[in-house]
């Protein structure tokens, strides 16, 4: 029987499955665990199931200790995690892809709808208990039939949001490192493009690739100026792929129309020029927060952790 620290609360099916086997020890605070009482726990574990919000670091696998096997991401973004340091000390990292695709894929279109019929804006009227009445030019946005959709990253989570552009007659164009599956292209009708034609022609830009050095501030107050003013951004991947700073002077100074956020740069904090304006939307990153979503990512976890604490490969290895 191994040894497994789970670093915040999962759904308890995920906590079951692991018992059957191993010893586990779930972190049930409501908060966060901190990181004193994170390294403290995993002294000794031959297996971490850890949550995005804990970086995983040579720090944390040497307080582990040597006989640490797998870390195992409840997340399909594994920036939290140095794979490096885990792959030099031998323990496997994994995440959980493909579970939460359709869930992400909804939050961003839904982002799209929120931003581009200012519907956000309208929340905040209405609550506001200011005055309002119907009028033929009061909140108008913009439609999205026939307008082109950007999409950076065109791994599952992209090709689930541009179908569901498809869907609402938007023409897709993408910047991917890899060539689509041509059977695919055709059926979304998507082209690729390099990240300078997609912005100059894109009315909408989501962005959905990994998060890593490489992207660090992909987009920053030049690629924010190549876009339309007129064009939307949106973000569900993760924050610092925007430099935040200079998108909150890009919709003040009206460069580009509207953006909707689901991830920021320094999570939880959200950089104080954002909250002033009205034409960005922001939610607190629940691109996977579903019931059922969060409950298969828990569960491929506890998958990823058995098959690697009985010899077998993983279901999603990283490394
Ligand atoms: C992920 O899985 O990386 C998501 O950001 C969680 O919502």
């Amino acid at each position: 029987m191994s040894r497994v620290v789970v670093t915040g609360r999962v759904p308890e099916a995920a906590i079951e499955k692991l018992r059957t086997e191993h010893e586990v020890d779930a972190w049930q605070g409501p908060e966060s665990i901190g990181r004193e009482e994170l390294l403290r726990r995993v002294a000794g574990a031959d297996a971490v199931v850890s949550l995005l919000t804990e970086r995983i670091d040579s720090e944390l696998l040497d307080a582990a200790g040597p006989q640490l096997r797998v870390v195992a991401n409840v997340a399909v973004g594994y920036d939290n995690i140095d794979v490096p340091a885990c792959t030099e000390r031998g323990i496997v990292a994994t995440n959980t892809p493909g579970v939460l695709t359709d869930a992400t894929a909804d939050i961003a279109f839904g982002l799209i709808l929120l931003a581009t019929r200012r519907l956000g804006e309208g929340e905040r009227l209405i609550r506001s208990g200011r005055p309002w009445k119907w009028g033929m030019f009061f909140l108008l946005g913009t439609s999205l039939s026939g307008k082109t959709l950007g999409i950076v990253g065109m791994g599952g989570i992209g090709q689930a949001t541009a179908r569901r552009a498809k869907a609402f007659g938007m023409d897709i164009v993408y910047q991917s490192r890899s060539e689509l599956d041509p059977r695919i292209a055709e059926e979304l009708g998507a082209r690729r493009v390099d990240l300078d034609e997609l912005l100059t022609v894109s009315d909408v830009v989501s962005l959905h690739c990994p998060y890593g050095p490489a992207t660090h501030h992909l987009i920053g107050a030049g690629q924010l100026a190549a876009m339309k003013d007129s064009a939307y951004l949106i973000n569900t991947a993760r924050g610092p792929i925007v430099d935040e700073a200079a998108l909150a002077s890009a919709l003040r100074e009206a460069q580009i129309a509207g953006a909707g956020l689901d991830v920021f740069e320094n999570e939880p904090r959200v950089h104080p020029g954002l909250l002033e304006l009205e034409n960005v939307v922001l939610v607190p990153h629940l691109g996977s927060a579903t019931v059922e979503t969060r409950t298969a990512m828990a569960m491929l976890a506890a998958d990823n952790t058995l098959a690697v604490l009985s010899d077998e490969r993983p279901p999603a290895p990283v490394n």
